[in-house]
């Protein structure tokens, strides 16, 4: 959908497998080393992506949803060259299903489900808390990305997490594997006030 890199992704998946949790990694059009241990899944549009998570939503106890999805598709895709005397192409656009809020509906109660957040400037916190209340989820963890040198392909990100119970953690600009670190440490509490084992 962007030009995200999946360095967040692949932190979460490493770190989750470093805490001795099953990791499925479900991976779109990023080119990343594996992380030991986890089972990797490769999609390619969002409706695929959408589909993995349905199929693996059922067996999992933590959906960590750090995937920039494309939020339209084009509607007409053609599977031929289109040829420039034809004119500039027109492109309609249609809209890929939201999977997050889409999980949150269908999730059973013991689940946890943590969403990301890219916003733009001062509001971000604010707007990340909307997503967090429209999307039903158990915490969001937004990023402001109109500061320099954090989020889309940096090796860092600075983040606010905030959950459904109330709370808002700032975690200081670190490399992504701290962040990841940071967003587990909250899952892991999410999951223990759900009465859910980490065995
Ligand atoms: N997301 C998703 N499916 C989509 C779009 C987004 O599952 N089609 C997920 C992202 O992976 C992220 C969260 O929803 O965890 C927030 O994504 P974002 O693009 O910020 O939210 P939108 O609802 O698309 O809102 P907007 O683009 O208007 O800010």
């Amino acid at each position: 959908g962007n030009r995200s890199s999946g360095r967040m992704g692949r932190a979460l998946a490493r770190e989750a497998a470093r805490r001795s949790a099953e990791v499925t990694l479900i991976a779109a059009n990023v080119d990343l080393e594996v992380p030991g241990g986890a089972r990797v899944l490769r999609v390619r549009t969002a409706a695929e992506l959408a589909e993995a998570c349905w199929n693996e939503l059922a067996a999992s106890d933590v959906l960590l949803m750090s995937a920039a999805v494309a939020d339209f598709r084009p509607a007409g895709p053609v599977n031929r060259k289109l040829k420039k005397n034809e004119g500039v192409p027109k492109l309609e656009l249609e809209p890929t299903e939201d999977v997050l809020s889409r999980v949150a509906e269908l999730r059973r109660e013991d689940q946890v489900i943590v969403g990301f957040a890219a916003e733009h400037g001062d509001e971000a916190v604010e707007l990340g808390r909307g997503k967090l209340e429209r999307k039903r989820l158990d915490a969001i963890v937004v990023n402001d990305i109109s500061r320099a040198g954090v989020g889309f392909e940096s090796e860092e990100n600075e983040v606010t997490i905030l959950t459904a119970d109330g709370r808002e953690r700032q975690v200081a600009r670190s490399r992504k594997e701290q962040v990841a670190g940071a967003v587990l440490d909250e899952v892991e509490r999410l999951r223990a006030a759900k009465g859910g084992t980490d065995g």
